[in-house]
């Protein structure tokens, strides 16, 4: 059906078909549809809904919350008690270097600021970033991010940034004294999970350091037990001068974060005084939703039952169809032949019952970013579905 039927014209489209799915209710790994129609959100809609839909624990905190207060005043003025709690349970997560949270709302805004900063600290405007990044819609993100096609029609974007190729260590010779930053995604996502080798990302954090180069690891996507560690840094055993979060953190609700030594992020705060500003940034019930929510994902036996389950989905996924299957913990791209295959499959899987999704710029693979709370039998059922739909195209 075409977005002005669905929508009947008062709701703007992004795309002239959208998938139109009338969702009433959602509870655990299942979406309801108007007719009672269950599907399995193998998606999160997307990588946003890590502890299921409706978790006991994270409606009661919303709830608590609310009885509270909901806005009282723009970010950074007053003291809240639940803004400065997820804040220091995020400094208990994270390194020393990385102890002070700015919240924003999204994750383009937290990339937008995290630049912003780096520009701030270094008083240099050369920004690298890398072929097949994704770092959000806004100007700035959209700026560092590649897919040139869909950047076309919005120039002129911000000026210096130059694209690096991920894992050529000789193309760090491009980081200079005059970088401010380099963005990357620890793991590519929009690029169909793409993940660096270790000897590069050792060689890029060295380079940024030795060209007193900011180092933002944008972990929107990978944040908050996504790839099976609560940060994807932790992969490669190095830190990031600055980290981007998003999705995943707030448990369903809209909440992103840039994160960095307060050294660094007390930057912003003179010269000019509120370089960063947000009116609803912080939001105590975003807030609270976020802290429930850290407080499942970030217990051991949470996070370590991530990776088998990854493992599980790759095992099922079997077919013959199937090219690769590139994926950390539970951040799947699923590689077939082409396009038209990806399309075919979605339709089926969606009709039968199991949302699977595409990426914005990686057309013959399709995205699986399942809850993190999903059980062995919810993926065993939709990976099922899913075979049979390859079967079926
Ligand atoms: C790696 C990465 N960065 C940034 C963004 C942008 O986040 P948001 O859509 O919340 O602005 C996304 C969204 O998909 C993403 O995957």
């Amino acid at each position: 059906m075409k977005a002005q039927e669905i929508f009947e014209k008062h709701l703007a489209p992004t795309s002239p078909s959208p998938m139109g799915l009338q969702i009433i209710y959602a509870k655990g790994v299942y979406l309801y549809d108007a007719n009672d129609k269950k599907y399995i959100d193998f998606i999160a809609g997307i990588g946003v809904s890590s502890v299921g839909h409706q978790h006991p624990k994270v409606v009661a905190s919303i709830k608590e919350q609310l009885g509270k207060h909901a806005h009282i005043m723009v970010y950074g003025e007053y003291l809240q008690n639940v803004v400065l709690a997820l804040a220091k349970k995020l400094a208990s997560l994270l390194p020393e270097s990385l102890s002070a949270s700015y919240f924003v709302n999204s994750g383009t805004e937290a990339n937008e600021a995290a630049i912003k900063l780096a520009k701030r600290a270094t008083g240099r405007h050369k920004i690298i970033t890398f072929y097949k990044s994704y770092h959000g819609n806004t100007q700035g993100s959209m700026s560092v991010s590649d897919n040139e096609t869909k950047k076309q029609n919005f120039r002129p974007l911000i000026p210096g940034i130059e694209k690096m190729k991920l894992n050529s260590i000789e193309g760090l010779e491009a980081i200079t004294e005059q970088t401010a930053a380099v963005i990357i995604e620890p793991i590519q996502g929009d690029a169909g999970v793409r993940i660096p080798s270790q000897a590069f990302m050792a060689a890029l954090r060295n380079k940024c350091s030795e060209t007193g180069t900011l180092l933002i690891f944008d972990e929107v996507q990978t944040g908050i037990g996504r790839t099976g560690k609560l940060f994807a840094f932790e992969h490669y055993s190095i830190i990031p001068d600055i980290l981007t979060l998003a999705k995943g953190l707030g448990g369903g609700m809209p909440i992103g974060a840039f994160i960095a030594s307060y050294d660094l992020m007390q930057l912003l705060s003179h010269n000019p005084m509120l370089g960063h500003i947000t009116t609803f940034g912080g939001n105590p019930v975003c807030c609270a939703s976020a802290l429930a929510t850290l407080e499942i994902i970030s217990e051991p036996a949470f996070l370590t039952a991530i990776e088998p389950k990854g493992q599980l989905i790759a095992q099922e996924l079997n077919h013959p169809k199937i090219k690769a299957i590139r994926r950390k913990g539970l951040m799947l791209a699923v590689e077939l032949n082409n396009e038209e295959q990806v399309n075919k499959l979605i339709t089926y899987c969606v009709a039968h019952g199991v949302i699977i999704y595409w990426f914005l710029s990686t057309r013959n693979s399709f995205r699986i970013s399942p809850p993190l709370t999903i059980s062995e039998a919810e993926i065993r059922e939709a990976c099922e579905v899913i075979n049979r739909g390859l079967d079926n195209i």
